[in-house]
């Protein structure tokens, strides 16, 4: 189905009439089409088209004029026409007042025709488009969309959707078209222009993607079930991945976590369409901290705030923070907005929960009347350069005038030969290069360091006398580390309210929970050194022991599972959500299976990093050993081709490139395999004298 040939007049009464049945109650059609200028018959011939074009759906007519047959409502795809066309009629009518105002006095306003902006107020503050339809529309909807076929978003996509109804991606409409997404990747820009450097696309599985038909209207639900938009699916297309990988994160190497989402989470083929917005995702946590672009703007707005920097974090704030916040706002004569990331920040980091309470305790160290607090619901993606500059959109979007970028904004860390994937400046040159398009403009980050005499943090590069006075600095890593081992950190670094909070989340490591996960071929004592271990850490006390061992698991949590990689990867996933919980919860874990592919154990070290460690423990005998020793008889019958797909004779195993620990069974008794693994928890700081 084809939108109606357009002219501007037939534009223009379709956009009223979608407007006016958008607005509902339905009057009479008489009624109707006194309120959008037409006649009778020009109605009619109205409804039809749009009925045609699938905006407009006919059902019978219930009202008490009974000349009247049919009730007409706006469908799905007639509620994000309607929102296209609203764009389209302000953007005409603001190029036909600048028209004017130029023959009147000469000059030109220069209204931006493709927003609808009103320049009287500060670009700022007017309010930005949204994805939403009104009220009425949306409840209509939620019954219509009931029955689209659905897709259910994952957490990243629940994350940009929320973005992209809310205007905080404006001006993007729905999910990257092919052709979108390839200007992105290729030169950051939409293929209308407007920069923009990261792809915004819904990626599900192949089976999904085959059973739809271009032009199909989707229904997008939260993980509950909620409808929260609906997209007209225009594009279906394979991307190029490794392409995608190297353009936007820089390189194709999946220590980048982008990039490792990318290759091993993402599905394979993007859909592409505009979303029309039927309601927010719900969030249970800190709802009085979150804002939408336009309720920051009215905020702004009602503060009377005209210039406001923007301070991105997913990452506690400590004193240098505080300092450096204050530094950008004097330097740039504007109010503060703490504006810290709580959708997905980079696996590993302090969960937002902490965070927030971290943030709320150091809100009472800044001037109220001049600082403000909000969360946002961004997923984001390590990107370091483009990063930043998406972050500046996104800041624009939601009324900052300022953002602060940092030495390596948003940066991934180390690339797996060991070097940074950007270089420290990048994110701020690429910001440069931009900023004025963009209308948002950069404060660059100053590296903060103490310096003891002055009992001050001041600008590393500003510090004249650098050789007379003591330097203090704790890094990130060295945060860490003294918090996992309860060491003491100073009152200079951060403030006490802080430290209590983050040490509340995280006691140090020998309280926490963690996870033990033997790997190694069928046979090669896996199960062995781990019952072993058991029993060890059992006689040391302190922590709840669990033993998922691969036989045990497959009789109780995957009885109906084979040995096929996705039986197999299902399995594991399985063992690595019941770990994870138990490391969350402090107890220790023990995994015993054979884990035989390297990619699905990194997903597993990721879900339960989260919580505390992951120890991975190669138990590394031969296959030639495994075969010979044969306990279970199992080697005999996969040699015979008795038993198909079998690790290590008829299906492969990567063998692990960096565990935590690597044991050597052959000529070495259990109970030293075992200790070998005691002292490695030792040394981690897992384990210590109480
Ligand atoms: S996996 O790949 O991690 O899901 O395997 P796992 O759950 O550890 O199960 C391995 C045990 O199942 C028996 N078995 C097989 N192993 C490998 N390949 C094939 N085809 C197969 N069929 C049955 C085998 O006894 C394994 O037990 P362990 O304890 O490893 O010796």
């Amino acid at each position: 189905m084809s939108a109606p040939k357009a002219n501007p007049e037939h534009e223009d009464q379709l956009f009223r009439l979608l407007r006016q049945l958008d607005q509902g109650p339905q009057g009479s059609q008489r009624a109707t089409a006194q309120a959008i200028g037409v006649s009778l018959g020009r109605l009619n011939a109205l409804l039809r088209d749009a009925t045609h074009a699938g905006f407009v759906s006919v059902g019978d007519h219930h009202g008490p004029d009974k000349r009247q047959r049919y009730a007409y409502t706006l469908t799905t795809r007639g509620a994000a026409e309607k929102n296209r066309l609203t764009d389209r009629f302000l953007a005409r009518k603001f190029a036909e007042y600048d028209a004017i105002y130029a023959e009147l006095t000469g000059t030109t306003l220069g209204f931006n025709p493709l927003t609808h902006r009103n320049k009287l107020m500060e670009n700022n503050l007017a309010p930005i488009p949204e994805l939403y339809v009104s009220y009425d529309s949306a409840q209509k909807m939620k019954t219509e969309a009931a029955d689209l076929v659905s897709w259910d978003l994952t957490p990243r996509q629940i994350c940009d959707l929320e973005l992209l109804m809310n205007g905080g991606f404006n001006p993007l409409k729905g999910f990257l078209s092919e052709a979108d997404y390839k200007s992105v990747v290729d030169t950051m820009r939409t293929t209308d222009g407007a920069l923009w450097p990261m792809p915004i696309t819904l990626d599900v599985n192949e089976k999904f993607a085959d059973s739809l038909e271009i032009g199909q209207d989707i229904a997008l639900r939260d993980q509950e079930g909620v409808i929260l938009a609906t997209m007209t699916v225009t594009d279906r297309y394979a991307p190029d991945k490794a392409h995608e990988a190297k353009m936007v994160f820089g390189a194709d190497d999946s220590a980048h976590p982008a990039v490792n989402y990318l290759h091993n989470t993402a599905g394979d083929i993007y859909l592409g369409g505009p979303v029309t917005g039927i309601q927010q995702p719900v969030h249970y946590d800190f709802r009085a901290r979150r804002d939408t672009p336009n309720e920051l703007r009215a905020y702004f707005r009602k503060m009377g705030w005209r210039k406001v920097v923007a301070f991105q974090t997913r990452n506690p704030l400590h004193r240098a923070h505080q300092e450096l916040t204050f530094r950008a706002a004097r330097e740039a004569q504007a109010n503060l907005l703490i504006h810290p990331v709580v959708g997905l920040t980079k696996p590993g980091d302090v969960d937002h929960f902490t965070r927030v309470r971290c943030y709320e305790a150091v809100l009472d160290k800044y001037p109220q009347a001049t600082t403000n607090m909000s969360l946002l619901n961004l997923a984001m993606r390590m990107a370091g350069p483009r990063e930043a500059v998406w972050h500046g959109l996104i800041r624009k979007n939601h009324g900052c005038t300022h953002f602060i970028v940092g030495r390596d904004h948003a940066g991934p860390g180390k690339n797996s030969a060991g070097e940074d994937f950007y270089g420290p400046y990048d994110a701020q040159d690429l910001f440069r290069e931009h900023q004025e398009e963009m209308g948002i403009e950069m404060v660059d980050f100053k590296h903060m360091v103490y310096v003891q005499e002055r009992a001050q943090y001041e600008p590393a590069d500003e510090i004249a006398d650098k050789d007379d006075v003591t330097i203090l600095n704790i890094s990130g890593t060295e945060l860490r580390r003294r918090l996992a081992e309860g060491l003491e950190i100073p009152e200079w670094f951060s403030f006490p309210e802080v430290v209590k909070e983050l040490r509340r989340t995280k006691p140090p490591r020998s309280q926490q929970g963690f996870t033990v996960f033997f790997t190694g071929f069928s046979g090669s004592g896996k199960s062995t050194i781990a019952n072993a271990l058991m029993v060890k850490l059992m006689e040391m006390g302190g922590r709840p022991v669990t033993l998922l061992d691969g036989d045990i698991v497959r009789k109780n949590l995957s009885s109906e599972l084979g040995f096929s990689k996705e039986h197999r990867d299902l399995n594991i996933r399985r063992i690595g959500y019941v770990a994870s919980e138990i490391t969350k919860n402090g107890g220790i874990a023990i995994c015993a299976p054979i884990a035989p592919y390297a990619t699905t154990r990194r997903a597993v070290r990721e879900d339960i990093e989260a919580f505390g460690a992951f120890v991975e423990v190669h138990v590394a005998t031969t296959i030639e050993e495994c075969e010979r020793r044969d306990r279970k008889g199992l080697y005999k019958l996969a040699r015979e081709g008795k038993i198909k797909e079998f690790t290590g004779i008829s299906d492969p195993y990567d063998v692990p490139e960096n565990p935590e620990l690597s044991v050597e069974t052959e000529n070495v008794e259990v109970d030293n395999c075992a200790h070998q693994v005691l002292l490695k928890l030792e040394s981690m700081g897992l384990i210590a004298a109480e």
